[in-house]
């Protein structure tokens, strides 16, 4: 099998296709065979050396990033009872040290994984790592009830585009920040009310909000302590930026909490009945051959890629 591997940390171009051997899954893993795997903002920072996922990785080198994929279980270790071989999944896995799924198969604990039934390979290799990131920032940590206000920064990426429809299912009121390019689009998935971030007196229109989902960090992490209702919260999602917004948060009495998403295949089971209800869509911007990742790091690096870029490997085109 193939992976696309980071062979040292680097622009885009460090990233080279490594042949590998299949392993074989020892008691509680299955291999998978990957039709698709999703980009995260965090695996670019860490091919750039950039981040607690770098740090932790530099003595690894050449290492396979990737936490999401979608594919069809091919091997069963011992033990496994849970799936069977041909069973489509989607999972988060080797989260947040191991990495793998940049690759055209990958071992992993079956407790990770979730059928995908109805949903397809695409929107399932799309969900994990940006599903659950706004299921528990605003759920979690964010503690949103249903008809309370919610503002989400970068509505239109990954993460926010799916932080919309979550907020939006679970009946509270949404705005959310983006460019106006993205304001029809954020309108027909459920934000109510769309604000431009480039207007200076953004966070005058936006007004005040029990709950902040912080999707860019840095200063307008800050800025947006200025729409915290009082008693509200903001939940910072980017961790580079987090000590810094809280520090912020706290000289003004505002509570600001960081977070680490984790893997959470209960969640991921209740995203994926509301993506198979059509509550939820998941939106594709761009898919890639493994080959050309370095593109696909490219494209999440410029920050403005409306929902998700996936990386299709070969056996995608056998699937469908
Ligand atoms: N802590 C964790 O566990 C965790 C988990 C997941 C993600 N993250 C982090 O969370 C951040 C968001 O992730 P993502 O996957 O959603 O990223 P993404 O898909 O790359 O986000 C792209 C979006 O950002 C918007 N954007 C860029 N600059 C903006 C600004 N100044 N104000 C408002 N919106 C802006 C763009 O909107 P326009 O095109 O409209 O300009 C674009 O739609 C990243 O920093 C990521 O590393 C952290």
């Amino acid at each position: 099998m193939t992976q696309l591997q980071i062979t040292a940390f680097g622009p885009p171009s460090v990233l080279k296709l490594n042949p590998s051997l299949d392993g074989m899954p020892a008691e509680g893993e299955v291999r998978v065979r990957i039709c698709y795997a999703a980009v995260n903002p965090i695996d670019a920072k860490t091919r750039a050396g950039l981040g607690w996922a770098a740090a932790e990785n530099r003595d690894k080198l050449p290492w396979t990033p990737g936490y999401d994929m979608a594919g069809v279980v091919e091997a069963l270790g011992p033990g496994v009872e849970s799936l069977k071989v041909g069973d489509k999944v989607c999972g988060m896995i080797g989260f947040p040290l191991q990495g793998g799924a940049y690759a055209e198969s990958a071992l992993t604990p079956a407790e990770l994984l979730v059928p995908l039934e109805e949903v397809s390979l695409k929107q399932g290799a799309a969900l994990p790592l940006a599903g659950l990131t706004a299921w528990q920032g605003l759920f979690d940590h964010g503690e949103l009830k249903q008809g309370q206000r919610v503002l989400i920064l970068a509505g239109a990426g990954g993460v926010g585009h799916l932080a919309v429809q979550w907020a939006r299912a679970y009946g509270a009121k949404v705005t959310a920040l983006a460019s106006p390019a993205n304001h029809g689009f954020l309108h027909g998935i459920g934000a109510e009310r769309l604000v431009d971030y480039h207007d200076p007196d953004w966070v005058d229109q936006v007004g005040q909000v029990e709950l902040v989902l912080d999707l860019v960090g840095g200063e307008s992490g800050k800025a947006a302590l200025g729409c915290v209702a009082s008693g509200g919260r903001l939940i910072t999602v980017p961790t580079i930026t987090a000590e810094a917004i809280k520090q912020a948060g706290s000289e003004l009495g505002i509570e600001v909490r960081g977070m680490l998403v984790q893997p959470n295949p209960k969640q991921l089971a209740q995203m994926l009945t509301l993506l198979r209800i059509d509550e939820a869509q998941i939106c594709i911007n761009r898919e890639f051959e493994l080959a050309d990742g370095a593109l696909a790091h490219a494209a999440i690096e410029a920050g403005h890629t409306r929902g998700k870029l996936l990386l299709r490997m070969p056996a995608a085109g056998m699937d469908e």
